[in-house]
């Protein structure tokens, strides 16, 4: 059992033959179609097809018209700038391509609005051309069944997954049901959550569901949801020398040394109440420092004093350095970045 000539014959056994946008060779109706399912539902695109199709019969008769008109068509199909990319495409192709789109998907893929899948999907459904489409439904489709483990967050595994795409394509012929047959598979049987695999044709070849669990595929690495972190610094200076204290062995900077560090700028108050600041001196606020880890974002405040003697070590433990010693020290790399300054 190969894959594509068994996609094919499902498709057009049981797949969607009827929607407007199909049994047309049209690249203007594939292609104002493409744009609108991008990132709406069939069901709400199918009214708005038809409006724009009556008010713009062609291609440059929506270039001709205002990006307002176009906006005011396209008002409650939502991520707007598909409808400027629409309009200028078709300003591009009314005013560069005489009014006729160009017939290969590199060509499709050089104008506004359409990326390398669409420009795909026009040159596969009005030309035949043999070129794969791999959007959100297609990468599903295709990771399950091939067990796909790479990261679908790493564009170097993407890469990899579009030259799977390419090498499972059938001969041109039978490039538009292949092509609709990928994309009726990934909307109505290959699922997210639930994927109908009793109902799928090629549910036999599926190394997804042999492993036990398609929905396991695509593999995608979960985005961290940074938190924030902010804490003060004291930074304090007499004769030359500043105060390191080693931080824990554990924890963040873990062995490192670094200034005297606070939860919040009231407990550095507290803390510096009592020092001996030089003659008609306050605190210094120093510019922030902000510094990224893999778990959060931290902003590092720091406070300065010039004192005019060391505070005792029962206030203040740590170690006095010469500010030219400091290099000599395993300091954190803001904390670096921050004596620098
Ligand atoms: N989504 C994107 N392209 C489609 C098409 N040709 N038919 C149905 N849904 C689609």
């Amino acid at each position: 059992m190969l894959f594509a000539p068994t996609l094919v014959a499902w498709q057009r056994r049981h797949g969607r033959h009827s929607l407007p946008w199909q049994n047309t060779r049209d690249p203007y109706r594939v292609w104002l179609s493409e744009i609108m399912l991008q990132q709406t539902q069939v069901s709400t695109v199918l009214g708005y097809y038809q409006r724009f199709l009556q008010r713009f019969p062609t291609v440059s008769d929506l270039g001709a018209a205002t990006l307002d008109e176009v906006l005011a068509m396209w008002a409650g199909l939502g991520y707007y700038s598909r409808a400027r990319n629409l309009h200028a495409c078709a300003q591009a192709v009314r005013e560069q391509h005489g009014g006729e789109f160009p017939r290969t998907a590199l060509a499709l893929q050089a104008l506004p609005g359409i990326g390398r899948s669409t420009a795909a999907a026009i040159a596969a459904f009005c030309f035949a051309e043999r070129v794969a489409i791999l959007d959100g439904n297609v990468k599903r489709v295709l990771t399950r069944l091939l067990a796909f483990e790479g990261d679908m967050a790493s564009s170097a595994q993407e890469k990899k997954l579009w030259a799977v795409a390419t090498e499972l394509l059938p001969a041109a012929p039978d490039m538009v049901a292949y092509t609709q047959g990928l994309m009726d598979l990934g909307s109505g049987v290959c699922t997210p959550r639930s994927p109908q695999c009793l109902l799928c044709p090629v549910s036999e070849l599926c190394r997804g569901r042999q492993l036990g669990d398609p929905t396991r595929f695509p593999v995608k690495t979960k985005k961290l949801k940074r938190s924030q972190r902010e804490n003060w610094w004291l930074w304090l200076e007499h004769e030359g020398q500043v105060l390191l204290q080693q931080r824990p062995a554990k924890g963040v900077w873990a062995g490192l040394w670094s200034l005297p560090l606070f939860e919040d700028e009231a407990a550095l108050q507290a803390a510096a109440l009592g020092l001996e600041l030089g003659v008609g001196q306050g605190l210094e606020t120093l510019p922030r420092i902000q510094h990224a880890l893999t778990h959060f974002d931290w902003t590092l405040h720091t406070q300065r004093a010039e004192l005019s003697c060391r505070p005792p070590e029962a206030q203040f433990q740590g170690q006095w350095v010469a500010r030219e010693r400091l290099a000599d020290y395993a300091l954190p790399a803001p904390l670096k970045k921050m004596i620098a300054f």
